[in-house]
């Protein structure tokens, strides 16, 4: 497997492809060029019928990750694992409920498909988890579930860029952290309640970025993803200065 090292680093910037057609979909992946190397694929364009896209990213050497949120029996989640990985995904996003978790990982197989669990999503607060019926708080419950995710050999987690150093400490080096949340310094934030720039996300020990909007709305999209990855670039330095390289 390649070490987190090694990965390129345009790779580290996965634009989510949050668009309503598969024609608006490929329009802004030819508009970003070789600029961007890797793309998300979320439940509106999969809807739009965008799980097509993961092959006709992959045949022009682009990576793609379906972030689909899969939870379900056992069974089903395995099978639908199955074809994701048969697609060719990269990514998969799955909840991190250690029944699903198996199930996914027999259904990734030895594909190289990697699953990313979403612990608890963070939209919640610790209301929401009372709510729901939870006895503990969202960080207790964050900080369980990654445990888990690492003990059940799922590849890595999303999780909100404040969250990074703590969990990293937690989990070690191999996970693969992969945080949204995401805002170049001077940008508009939208309803992201808990943002960070993309140097200081990745100096946290971020593997990969998912930005959407400072991407695909600004008026020149291509600049905006070679500026964040330059942001990156910077965050990889401070974060080999600490002593940590990502
Ligand atoms: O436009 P923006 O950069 O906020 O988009 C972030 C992307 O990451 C969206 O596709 C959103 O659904 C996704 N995401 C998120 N927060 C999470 C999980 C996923 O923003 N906790």
């Amino acid at each position: 497997m390649t070490s987190l090292q090694d990965l390129p680093l345009r790779d580290r910037l996965i634009v989510a492809l949050d668009v309503e057609s598969v024609e608006d979909a490929r329009a802004l992946v030819a508009t970003l060029g070789d600029a961007v190397s890797f793309y998300k694929i979320g439940m509106e364009l999969a809807f739009a019928g965008g799980l097509a896209l993961v092959q006709e990213l992959k045949s022009s050497g682009r990576k793609a990750f379906v972030d689909l949120k899969l939870h379900d029996i056992g069974q089903t989640v395995e099978r639908a694992t199955r074809q994701i990985a048969k697609l060719g995904a990269d990514f998969l996003t799955i909840h991190a409920f250690p029944q699903t978790m198996r199930a996914a990982r027999l259904g990734a197989g030895d594909s190289g498909l990697r699953l990313l669990a979403v612990t608890v999503m963070t939209s919640y607060d610790d209301e929401d988890l009372a709510e729901a019926g939870y006895a503990c708080g969202v960080r207790e419950l964050v900080a369980r579930r990654a445990a888990q995710t690492k003990d059940l050999g799922v590849d890595g987690l999303i999780l909100s860029p404040q969250e990074v150093e703590s969990i990293r400490a937690l989990v070690g080096p191999s996970m693969l952290l992969v945080t949204p949340g995401v805002r170049p310094a001077g940008s508009e934030t939208g309803d992201q309640k808990r943002v960070m720039t993309p140097a200081l996300a990745i100096a946290a020990g971020a593997d990969h970025l998912v930005v959407g909007r400072p991407v695909t709305r600004a008026a020149d999209p291509r600049s905006a993803a070679q500026a964040i990855v330059a942001e990156i670039a910077s965050g990889l330095d401070i974060a080999s200065r600490l002593n940590h390289p990502r």
